[in-house]
């Protein structure tokens, strides 16, 4: 399996616990952490001990999305890592269920990977937020699909268009989070939730998400080509000019 130091994995009973675990950087991703993602998620998909998956972070940050620097290297040779598409891949096309814990930031992917869990736990102190257009842009991730059959329209053009964060609040009032709780309520929360679709009968719970996935939510098909259709776009964007005026703000600020 391909690991990192950056995504920790372990098992707890039926449940494949994957740890973002990259404070310093408040959990931003890289390709290497992408690739070791796909590879926790592709292990727990084909280990037959395994029942659903968990996703969490650490504390104050679930994740700032994509690492901004490897979005300049992309920027500047043209080039973005197939890691990223490989990770929405396993996402939408996951048969076990997958629950999240956040506690914090859910930057950019941080929050589009959410829109694929089936349940989401949340802080009262997170923050759900996508960037995309001020960073000249695109919705990734399927969200272009997901967030507005999710939401309707106008509350998906505010998250992913306009970029107002959204508080756990408002996050649950729009169907993206299941409960609000403390920060220390987060992750057992996210376990007990994971623990009790774990003790279900396997073959009626897979089935059962199959069918709510076929239908309300929209099917894997469709999330499968909007994200190729997405990452086509988001690649041309990339490689413009506002794409590189942002990044090297960001990069500046930091210097
Ligand atoms: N990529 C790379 N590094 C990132 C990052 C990202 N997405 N998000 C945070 N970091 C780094 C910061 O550069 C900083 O590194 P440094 O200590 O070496 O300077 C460190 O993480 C801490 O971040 P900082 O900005 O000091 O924390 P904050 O609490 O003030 O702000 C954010 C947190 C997430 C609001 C802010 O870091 C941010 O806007 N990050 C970019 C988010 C983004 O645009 N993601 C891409 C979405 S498509």
């Amino acid at each position: 399996m391909t690991t990192s130091e950056h995504i920790s994995v372990s098992r707890v009973g039926a449940v494949n616990v994957v740890r973002i675990d990259r404070a310093d950087k408040k959990n931003a991703l890289t390709s290497t952490m992408y690739e070791a993602l796909t590879a926790a998620l592709t292990a727990g998909e084909a280990d037959e001990d395994v029942s659903v998956h968990v996703l969490l972070g650490v504390p104050g940050a679930f994740s700032a999305g994509n690492d901004v620097a490897e979005f300049a290297a992309a920027a500047a040779t043209g080039k973005l890592g197939l890691q990223v598409i490989d990770f929405l891949v396993a996402l939408a096309s996951l048969d076990k269920p997958l629950v999240a814990g956040v506690d914090g930031l859910a930057i950019g992917i941080g929050t589009t990977a959410l829109l694929h869990a089936d349940l989401v736990y949340a802080s009262d102190r997170s923050l759900f937020r996508t960037p995309f257009l001020d960073l000249g842009l695109v919705p990734e991730g399927g969200s272009s699909l997901l967030a507005p059959r999710l939401m309707g329209h106008p509350l998906a053009f505010e998250l992913l268009c306009l970029g107002n964060g959204f508080d756990a609040g408002r996050a649950a009032t729009v169907g993206m989070v299941n409960r609000v709780v403390s920060a220390e309520e987060v992750e057992p929360a996210a376990l007990e939730a994971a623990a009790a679709l774990a003790a279900k009968p396997r073959q009626a719970l897979a089935a059962a998400r199959r069918l709510l996935r076929s239908g309300h939510v929209t099917s894997r098909e469709d999330v499968l080509t909007r994200i190729a259709v997405e990452a086509k776009e988001f690649a041309r964007r990339l490689a413009s000019p506002e794409a590189a005026a942002a990044f090297a703000a960001f990069m500046g600020k930091k210097k």
